[in-house]
């Protein structure tokens, strides 16, 4: 199983603090944002990592994470030249994933306390094809939202004026290979991206797509307001 992290865009809601530094290097609790995807992989038992980031601030992301050996990862990088969306980013990916391996996915700004071991595994060891993970939350307008049937999705709604459910699809996803052939059907979306609820919907409309609930806190740290918030709760759970 392989991670990929991605960790590009322009975080046009954190500014004027990403004005001089990409979003996923901005302090949280003790850290830069980009340390904690780094843990939950290496929590989760993967070994090797690929970073996705923009250009700008890349050389400060090599300066912290370096080979990864700090968390007993290997850590390479590639460079997403424009932001074209998450689902872009993630096919830059495809050469680092073999056809016959499967990756986990996790957006760097997203933060969260449960540990992701236990679904990995269950993944790896599965004929599993896609796999997300939800959390109830009070605002699931701001995120994608599950039709949920069962124990399957029958399909995402990308902020919805009217969510049908009060579940976030969070930034955290488990895939077959297959992903990377997906992404190529993808058309950009209207605000002119390839949209990672695009690529997950493929799966849901072949009844592929399956999820757990988190149970602990989970936070898009993506406005001032959220990433205070997970500031305080990180320094909170690591009482320091
Ligand atoms: C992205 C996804 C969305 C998901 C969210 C989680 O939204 O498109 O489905 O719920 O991440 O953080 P974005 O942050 O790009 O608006």
């Amino acid at each position: 199983m392989k991670g990929v992290i991605l960790a590009g865009g322009t975080g046009t809601r954190l500014r004027p603090l990403t004005n001089i530094i990409n979003k996923h290097l901005l302090p949280v609790g003790k850290y830069p944002m980009i340390h904690y995807a780094i843990e939950k992989m290496a929590d989760a038992g993967i070994k090797e990592v690929l970073l996705v980031t923009g250009k700008h601030s890349a050389g400060l992301y090599t300066d912290y994470v370096g080979s990864g050996r700090e968390w007993g990862v290997e850590v390479s990088y590639k460079i997403q030249e424009e932001a074209g969306g998450i689902a872009q980013a993630l096919a830059l990916a495809e050469e680092f994933v073999r056809p016959d391996e499967k990756l986990l996915v996790i957006l760097g700004d997203n933060l969260f306390e449960d540990s992701l071991s236990e679904a990995v595994i269950e993944f790896n060891d599965s004929d599993g094809n896609a796999h997300v993970f939800l959390k109830q939350v009070g605002d699931p307008h701001r995120y994608g939202v599950p039709v949920l049937n069962g124990s399957r999705i029958e399909r995402i709604i990308e902020k919805p004026k009217i969510p049908p459910s009060d579940y976030a699809v969070t930034g955290i996803y488990l895939y077959d290979s297959r992903v990377f052939d997906m992404i190529r059907t993808l058309r950009p979306s209207e605000r002119g991206e390839l949209e990672i609820t695009d690529v997950n919907n493929v799966y849901a409309e072949q009844g592929l797509l399956t999820f757990s609930m988190f149970t602990g806190w989970w936070m898009d740290a993506g406005t001032h307001q959220a990433l205070a918030e997970a500031g305080a709760r990180l320094l909170e759970s690591e009482k320091l």
